[in-house]
């Protein structure tokens, strides 16, 4: 199994790529253990097929899996389930994670993680996957700083937002999505002649506001992380008009929280002579059966994942860079947030003139 084509070998690898791991046939030997496997934070489509990858490899090296109910919370509450092999059939094609989520008060308090320590160590468990974004991903480098749990996170966000990966699980699903949604609506923009301002999610980040735009042909992204000026929005759609635009869609990032959309509409409309409405295409974009990217890379990171524990790695991450598998600190990760390609931003604006 190849885990980074040739071609890619030039370019800069993650910090660590293993280059001689099991190729699926011959496990790496270890002793038989037990490792629980959660998903925490905001639920991303691809979480099942790596649910299911992580029992399925450990399952394969004898060793035995337990899901943890909800997250974080969960696992301050000893919510946990043995997952036998059966248990994640027919899943891979499912959108959410079979074994719920949450966004856990508890397990930010060192009380809260005392207690996680506590529940896994009555059941013997000393082996942690841990599926999320950024607060989860932190949650569980500070676990893994004060208890001694083996803990590797995969990147699971629609946000896209994990430093050293290009791709976190969900993130493709959820553009799609987008895509299907925007397109939809184009058809309506055209019929009237309207402008429309869509937000989609990201929280302060904008790879998936600008994916989407590129992808659906919008006369402008707005994202949190380039300033914009109305009066440019106002030209753009004017011009536009001008040489025989029917409709306009200018994608908007959510930001902080959600609602700017209406604000931008509202704005656009006093100087405007077209109708101007808005969309928040919300959680939406969360759910959904996984693409097929999604799967196989979900598929990829679990599998992966189990085999850094049975390396005896701990603090770290899967990332996906270059084609190919490899993974990083925690370390590497905290505190950081990975910034979209801003060049995007003017390829958007050349190509919807
Ligand atoms: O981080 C993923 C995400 O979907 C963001 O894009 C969004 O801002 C947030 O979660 C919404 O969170 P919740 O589902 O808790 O409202």
């Amino acid at each position: 199994m190849l885990r980074k084509p040739k071609s890619a070998s030039k370019k800069r690898p993650p910090d660590r790529i293993l280059r001689k791991m099991s190729n699926g046939r011959s496990p790496v030997p270890t002793k038989s253990l037990r490792l629980a496997v959660l998903s925490s934070g905001g639920d991303s489509p691809g979480m099942n097929a790596c649910i299911r990858a992580v029992v399925r490899s450990a399952t394969f090296r004898g060793w035995e899996v337990f899901g943890v109910k909800r997250g974080y919370q969960g696992l301050v509450e000893g919510d946990l389930i043995p997952l036998p092999l059966r248990s994640v059939g027919n899943i891979i094609q499912r959108g959410g994670t079979i074994l719920g989520s949450s966004r856990s008060a508890d397990f930010r308090t060192s009380e809260g993680r005392r207690s996680a320590f506590h529940e896994l160590s009555a059941l013997g468990i000393s082996n942690l996957i841990v599926l999320g974004g950024d607060g989860t991903l932190k949650g569980a480098s500070l676990f893994s700083k004060e208890f001694p749990v083996r803990v590797v996170g995969i990147p699971c966000t629609i946000d896209n937002d994990i430093p050293e990966t290009e791709l976190a699980l969900g993130f493709d699903s959820a553009v799609e999505t987008a895509v299907e949604c925007v397109d939809k609506i184009r058809d309506t923009a055209d019929s009237h002649g309207r402008v429309f301002v869509i937000e989609v999610m990201g929280k302060v980040s904008g790879h998936l506001a600008l994916e989407t735009s590129l992808a659906v042909g919008a006369e402008f992204a707005l994202i949190p992380e380039k300033k914009f000026a109305l009066s440019k929005l106002v030209s753009k759609i004017r011009a536009g008009i001008d040489r025989g635009k029917k409709g306009s869609i200018v994608i908007v990032a959510e930001g902080k929280k959600p609602g700017l959309s209406q604000i931008i509409a509202e704005q656009l409309q006093k100087h405007l002579p077209t109708e101007v409405r808005h969309l928040v295409l919300g959680h939406l974009q969360r759910g959904g059966s996984p693409s097929r990217l999604d799967r196989n890379l979900g598929s990829r990171y679990g599998d992966f994942a189990v085999e850094l524990l049975s390396l005896k790695k701990n603090r770290v991450v899967t990332v996906w860079r270059n084609g190919g598998l490899g993974y990083v600190d925690f370390a590497k990760i905290e505190g950081k947030r990975k910034k979209p390609e801003l060049e995007t931003l003017s390829l958007i604006d050349r190509l919807s003139i």
